[in-house]
């Protein structure tokens, strides 16, 4: 994965939401399709394209939890923080996570491998702690089960 966001990406991307209204949104989604997070120097990009100043583009960015402002590992655990999983232990997981991990949440492993991430809900709220591990859900969640899981993810990625 590159540091920075390719010229042709970035120019398709724009070209494909120039007549779109409200188009901040679905061209940052695209861009951290394509790059796996938001590159600081699209920023400036965007920004002129959509007639913006950086300042707003950025604000965007930040207020967000989805985009990524620096690479994720090839593995990404997102720990839901939403209410129904807190309800059944998640605070005491997530903190136990980070301590497994060694990286806080939008933070990743020393190795780089594994990114923790925070989301709110991933509607499987009568089984939580839920958690995600890239494309894959996982539910009732343990320290233990996230270890097992994690170095499987890990022996994979
Ligand atoms: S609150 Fe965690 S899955 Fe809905």
């Amino acid at each position: 994965m590159s540091d920075t966001v390719s010229t042709d990406a970035i120019d398709e991307i724009l070209a494909r939401f120039a007549d779109t209204e409200g188009a901040l949104l679905p061209i940052l989604h695209a861009v951290q399709a394509v790059e796996g997070y938001v590159p600081a120097d699209a920023i400036p990009r965007i920004a002129e394209s959509l007639n913006l100043s950086r300042a707003e583009v950025h604000g965007v960015v930040s207020y967000y939890h989805h985009f990524r402002q620096k690479p994720a590992g090839k593995v990404v655990v997102q720990i839901c923080r939403a209410e129904a999983c807190q309800a059944v232990g998640a605070d005491e997981f997530a903190q136990e996570a980070v301590k497994l991990l060694g990286c806080d949440f939008h933070e990743s492993t020393q190795d780089g491998a594994v990114t923790l991430e925070p989301v709110y809900c991933l509607g499987q709220c009568a089984c939580g702690p839920s958690i995600m591990i890239n494309d894959d859900i996982h539910l009732r969640m343990t320290t233990e089960r996230l270890k097992l899981l994690v170095d499987k993810a890990r022996s994979q990625a």
